[in-house]
């Protein structure tokens, strides 16, 4: 029952922390993720600091790491992420041989997935989707205490369906896919289009960065909603808006009981969730007619990912054990 370490790896920050088999986090650090024009052994040292440095405190038996890209069928090489310079990266042996312990290696939003299903809002459902709004959408689909991971190991890209047709451009090569619609990437995009525009709506805000638009973020976007702004509270009903109308095709597609919201931008709450509530009912097939999944927030918040790499290292440590 010894403690495992977790990372999640997003397309902005890197999160580290020691968690215990209760799904406790006893200590926690994170960092920048390096810059996508860096090479991914950059990415790599990141990651190993953080456990060296976790492991001067802590009795560290395994790592998982929950990363934000394309994660082939044998959880080894990354094979592609759109926020990140990972290109086929043999990820898990790279990190096995710099680490000398056993590595696991996920998607972050399947990671996310598993922490909410064990230790969260998922406790108890056996036909989960999860849904993280960070830098793009991660998306998970759990049936009966399984991530289904389809043929190569890619199911759960909810964030690359296309929900306008020529629309924004996403880091994927495509345009129009969902997550360029409803992400924290997307909340910062209009904020700072309304602020360079100088529209008024925006004097608000303008006036907390005093007046340095790339100063905007997410976290002080939902801020600002809270305390009343708008703008703000209006950028955020967009991006629950839109997320309800994906869900509601998930719906369509995979009819689980339950949708957990996790991620940086599930901060805002209600700000959020509520308008996703209203737009999922509104564009549901068949509505009235049909039983309706919950829409819930993801009780770990934004660490539901690390805490499930950790969780999910335990279990493979505890295989490699027997198997030795
Ligand atoms: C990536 C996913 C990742 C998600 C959230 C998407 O752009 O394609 O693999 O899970 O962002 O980080
Ligand atoms: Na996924
Ligand atoms: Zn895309």
């Amino acid at each position: 029952r010894v403690p495992t370490v977790g990372i999640d790896i997003g397309g902005t920050k890197v999160m580290a922390g020691v968690v215990d088999a209760d799904g406790q986090i006893l200590e926690r650090v994170r960092t920048e993720t390096p810059d996508k024009s860096k090479s991914p052994k950059v990415v790599e040292d990141t990651i190993a600091e953080l456990v060296l440095d976790l492991s001067d405190r802590h009795d560290v038996h395994a790592v998982g790491i929950g990363a934000a890209g394309w994660v082939d069928a044998d959880r080894s090489r990354v094979l592609f992420a759109p926020h990140l310079a990972w290109r086929d990266e043999p990820l898990k042996d790279a990190l096995t041989s710099r680490l000398a312990v056993p590595v696991m290696v996920d998607n972050d939003a399947n990671t996310a997935a598993w922490g909410e299903w064990r230790f969260g809002a998922g406790r108890g459902e056996d036909h989960l989707v999860m849904i993280t709004l960070g830098t793009g959408i991660g998306g998970a689909i759990l049936e009966d205490g399984r991530v289904k991971r389809g043929k190569y190991g890619v199911a759960g890209e909810f964030g690359h369906m296309q929900v306008v047709p020529s629309g924004h451009r996403c880091p994927c090569g495509n345009r129009g896919c969902w997550e360029q619609y409803s992400s924290g990437n997307a909340l910062v995009r209009e904020a700072r289009e309304l602020a360079a525009a100088e529209s008024p709506v925006a004097y608000g805000i303008l006036d907390e960065v005093g007046g340095r638009v790339e100063e905007i973020t997410g976290p002080l976007i939902t801020d600002l909603a809270r305390r009343g702004d708008a703008m703000c509270v209006e950028l955020l009903q967009e991006i629950g808006h839109w997320l309800g109308i994906g869900i509601a095709n998930l719906a369509a597609a995979l009819d689980p009981s339950c949708f957990v919201i996790g991620g940086g931008v599930s901060a805002a709450d209600d700000l959020l969730i509520g308008p996703a509530r209203d737009a999922f009912r509104r564009h549901l097939t068949g509505r009235g007619y049909r039983p309706e999944a919950r829409l819930v927030k993801a009780q770990l918040g934004p660490e539901a990912g690390m805490v499930g790499a950790a969780d999910l290292a335990r279990l493979v440590a505890r295989r490699f054990r027997r198997a030795n």
